[in-house]
């Protein structure tokens, strides 16, 4: 059998190759992800010489901004948000490749202006016609951006032209499937990158190698052994100045449509035939189909959405949710949802799949903790008077790493019990910090490496499963009706219940 390192479909680990010259375009440049981890991660790359010499970035917003204005913006993202400028010849030759070019998401003629200094570009840059579009605008607008690139005939080559996707993909099924219809119609969909950042994290692509390159723990991964499995995505931030967004959006589209469906997945995939990108891709899919709300007919028992209140957070006071700016002070918006999954299949049949986020938590972690069964006799007297189930815990960030709960006799005459964590944290093993999201998937797409971004069919799926909480939750309510939480505190009581009713406790963290 093929290693992961033998294997040439290896996910994602095309990245040792170095991508061909290409312009990588990007809408919504004047914004703060352009600033603080597109070009940060590009830069890190060009240091670590990964890119080739012609890489070309064109910054395109609707402000005037100069290419020198838009290089020194940049470089003051690279000092604050990256690991610093570190040489300055190498600013120097990267700052060359930095282009700025005004322009209106809506407006034809700008996007024949935009296509015509791409073409001067290529012959002074040496870029062959090689271009990577990436939209980050607000995602009202993906499907308007996408139409006039498809117009302006600038996705016509299947081969050289791609087209990256922020999320939100749509807002509901209905949006997802007519967005999805709009790109369709311009290019294929081996051109198209719908991005989920979490993809990029180190410790969620390691899920896979976890699951699939050791034999011990695939056979008791399924409904024979494990009880339950806990998804979390806690954060400590609050609003950080996105009202406008994410009023709009809330928890479940902010986090969970995405995030962590795709942590799900991955947990819960069946093994596929390789490591290409539609073979993992038809296995994600497939979970999802067979997935649903526990029980949909009764949805306060399988979904609980919280908003937080004015708190403390760091022994420094924090506003609620409706006080802070920009958010109505009657919005309705969930800052924390929890849902409870599960799903129609031979391996998980009966095993809940609790998720959960939330913003203004005690703690900024993401775990996936797989609970097992409890022993079926317990025999020795534990300390904690109950047995206490092996958990596996895959600690995604921070501290990123694995730990294994289980039991074992306390020192002394006595045959006592206890719990102990074996524990594998990335940063001791490897004394490096693992790398940057964003600049994986860059990479990824310079190289037309699609394992992993979502495929259409993939993120249907998961707008799919959600439409039962979506409509719920946006059904005209009262402010009072929605669970509230402290900022600084972990969930509203009504999530609490969630799991207590089934016999079981949310992990302290
Ligand atoms: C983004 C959300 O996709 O992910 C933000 O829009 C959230 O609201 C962020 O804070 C969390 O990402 P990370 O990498 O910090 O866990």
């Amino acid at each position: 059998m093929l290693s992961l390192q033998e294997n040439p479909l290896r996910v994602g680990l095309q990245q040792d190759r170095v991508p061909e010259p290409q312009i990588l375009i990007i809408f919504g440049a004047s914004g703060d992800l352009t600033q603080r981890k597109l070009v940060p991660s590009l830069y890190e790359m060009k240091l670590e010489r990964r890119l080739p010499p012609e890489l070309t970035i064109v910054g395109v917003a609707r402000r005037s901004w100069s290419h020198d204005f838009f290089r020194e913006h940049m470089r003051e993202g690279i000092e604050s948000f990256g690991s610093g400028l570190q040489s300055e010849d190498t600013w120097e030759e990267f700052a060359k490749g930095l282009y700025y070019h005004p322009g209106n998401i809506d407006n034809p003629e700008d996007y024949q202006a935009l296509k015509e200094f791409l073409d001067k570009l290529d012959t002074e840059r040496g870029t062959r016609g090689n271009r990577v579009f990436y939209l980050s605008v607000a995602p009202r607008f993906f499907g308007e951006a996408t139409r006039q690139l498809g117009q302006a005939g600038m996705l016509e080559d299947t081969d050289k032209h791609r087209l990256v996707i922020e999320k939100p993909f749509g807002r509901d099924l209905a949006s997802a499937q007519a967005l999805n219809r709009v790109v369709q119609q311009v290019c294929s969909e081996k051109q198209v990158y719908r991005i989920d950042h979490y993809l990029g994290k180190e410790t969620v692509q390691n899920l896979l190698v976890f699951r699939f390159a050791n034999a011990i723990f695939e056979p008791l991964w399924n409904r024979q052994f494990v009880d339950h499995v806990q998804i979390t995505v806690a954060e400590t931030v609050g609003l950080e100045g996105r009202a406008g967004y994410y009023e709009t959006a809330g928890a479940l589209r902010d986090m969970v449509q995405n995030h962590l469906m795709q942590l799900f997945c991955l947990t819960a995939m069946e093994p596929p035939n390789s490591l290409d990108a539609d073979s993992i891709r038809n296995e994600k899919v497939k979970v999802i189909q067979a997935t649903h709300l526990a029980d949909p007919e009764n949805l306060e028992s399988c979904a609980i959405r919280g908003q937080y209140t004015d708190g403390w957070m760091k022994g420094k006071a924090v506003p609620g949710y409706r006080a802070e700016e920009g958010a109505p002070d009657d919005s309705t918006t969930p800052t924390y949802a929890a849902l409870k999954l599960t799903i129609d299949n031979w391996r998980w049949k009966g095993v809940p799949f609790y998720l959960r986020t939330g913003k203004r938590m005690p703690k900024k972690v993401s775990e996936i903790a797989i609970q097992f069964k409890e022993v079926p006799l317990l025999m020795f007297p534990s300390a904690a008077k109950q047995a206490n189930p092996n958990v596996l815990a895959l600690r995604i960030q921070p501290n990123e790493g694995i730990s294994m709960r289980f039991e074992v006799k306390t020192p002394g005459n006595a045959l006592r019990t206890r719990s102990v964590d074996m524990d594998f944290r990335y940063d001791t093993a490897f004394g490096q910090p693992s790398s940057e999201a964003y600049g994986r998937l860059l990479m990824d797409c310079m190289l037309a490496d699609q394992s992993l971004f979502t495929r259409d069919d993939e993120v249907e799926a998961a707008w799919r499963v959600l439409t039962p909480v979506l409509e719920a939750w946006e059904a005209p309510t009262s402010p009072e009706s929605i669970p509230l939480y402290e900022a600084g505190t972990w969930e509203p009581v009504e999530a609490e219940l969630l799991l207590n009713r089934d016999g079981r406790r949310w992990r302290r963290l």
